[in-house]
């Protein structure tokens, strides 16, 4: 029997990790500057919890969701994202009495049941940021320049960040009602999907991918022209503190988002370079989603970063690092491979990566795995060098090689 991951699943192996790797630990110290702490979410949540805040009519909701019911009947749903079971966890654990904002940050898998390609996963990492209990532009803001930050950190310089607005119960309607007018006459010429979303959830028309549809919604009304008075100056305001904190933006009305929860601010980094997929990051406002989930009214915004699609852009910039041993130890006979294993375990406690030979190959074979797993030094061991207390060491870069006492290998190695 031959097994192979589920379709849309993949293993993450090094030297590839090395990438990932590097990206949590950037996101880590730029996001702890900012006062983000990192919290822990289950994988699984009752599925009403996405459902009420992704939206019914969604594609994750209605198409991408790994629901089933568990042992004891309840529907559960392997999260497609993090927003919602951050503020499930916000709200149950009364987050709001502390002092506001809470900013948290997060990493780990995601499910969605989408149709794989390049950069499109069923199982999918993120890294996901959300700070609850500020309205302010200037926490869009931050957390914008944030990610800039992050991003510019492990060197990727060359990406766009778009950014919208899509207003707030005020003037939402009023702009629904406009291209509600505008696509009356042409929606027969749209995609089925954008035939139901004309009554359903009319923005995803500005977000479809079809290019037929692209083409036919070319004209349509931009949200900016609708925007109420208080969403507009929140936007103004957001765009000049972006200016002020030297994050570069470009302002693309069609940033609408697959998501129902947003209010207010979108945004977008994306990338020439992936393919179809080439949203890297994404995020918003979710001024109600709190209270919506029964807590008090906590404006809150976040974003999150797919891994897979910013580690494939970071290795055309830094190639993964093949992590190879400081010392090999080689070893022949039973009582130097015991003596190999004490010497390998004192200096791996002085900090070095070494390995033991594990016994029984002949020196010849032993040197060449050694040089397979791209060891800087051997250090030979047999009956002679036990006797005479000195080992050979062998660099196996440079090619030059001498006698080191056995007593003084680690002031050898702490100097090599
Ligand atoms: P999202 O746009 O659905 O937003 O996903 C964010 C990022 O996750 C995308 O830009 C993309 O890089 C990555 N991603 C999404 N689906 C896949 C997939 N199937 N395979 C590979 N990568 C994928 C959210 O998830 C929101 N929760 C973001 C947010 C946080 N908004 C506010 N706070």
């Amino acid at each position: 029997m031959k097994y192979s991951a589920p379709k849309g699943f993949q293993d993450i192996l090094p030297p590839e990790i090395s990438v990932w790797q590097r990206i949590e630990a950037a996101a880590r110290s730029v996001f702890v500057k900012y006062g983000f702490h990192e919290i822990r979410l289950p994988i699984i949540e009752a599925t009403d919890i996405f459902v009420r805040s992704i939206g019914e009519i969604t594609d994750i909701v209605e198409k991408e969701m790994y629901t089933f019911r568990d042992k004891g009947d309840r529907s559960v749903t392997l999260r497609p994202e993090g927003t919602a079971g951050a503020v499930r966890c916000f709200v149950e654990h009364g987050l709001h009495n502390l002092p506001s904002p809470q900013k948290f940050y997060y990493a780990g898998p995601m499910f969605r049941y989408e149709r794989p390609q390049k950069g499109r996963f069923r199982q999918f990492y993120q890294i996901g940021v959300e700070a609850f209990g500020a309205a302010q532009p200037a926490l869009d803001a931050e957390i914008i320049a944030m990610l800039n930050d992050f991003l510019k950190s492990i060197g990727l310089l060359n990406l766009n960040f778009e950014l919208n607005s899509i207003g707030c119960d005020v003037c939402r309607p009023v702009y629904k009602e406009a291209l509600q007018l505008f696509f009356r006459d042409k929606i027969s010429g749209f995609c089925p999907d954008c035939n139901r979303r004309y009554n359903t959830n009319i923005l995803r028309i500005l977000d479809c991918k079809v290019e037929r549809c692209v083409e036919l919604r070319g004209g349509a009304p931009a949200v900016s022209g609708h925007l109420c008075e208080h969403c507009r100056i929140h936007f103004d305001e957001l765009t000049g503190l972006l200016e002020t904190l030297d994050v570069p933006f470009s302002l693309n009305a069609n940033l609408v988002r697959g998501l129902d929860y947003y209010t207010k601010t979108t945004f977008e980094v994306t990338s020439e370079h992936l393919g179809a997929q080439k949203a890297v990051a994404a995020g918003g406002r979710y001024d109600k989603l709190v209270k919506e989930f029964g807590g008090p009214d906590t404006p809150a915004i976040g974003f999150a970063i797919g891994m897979e699609r910013l580690a494939t852009l970071l290795q055309t910039v830094v190639p993964p690092e093949k992590a190879a041993p400081k010392v090999f130890v080689a070893t022949l006979g039973k009582q130097a491979d015991t003596e190999g294993l004490r010497i390998t375990k004192s200096l791996r406690n002085n900090g070095l990566w070494v390995e033991p030979s594990y016994g029984g190959a002949s020196l010849k074979s032993q040197l060449r795995k050694a040089d397979r797993i791209g060891a800087e030094y051997a250090v030979i061991l047999g009956e002679n060098e036990l006797s005479s207390g000195k080992a050979q060491w062998k660099n196996l870069k440079e090619g030059t090689q001498g006698e080191v006492a056995l007593t003084e290998l680690q002031a050898f190695f702490a100097k090599a």
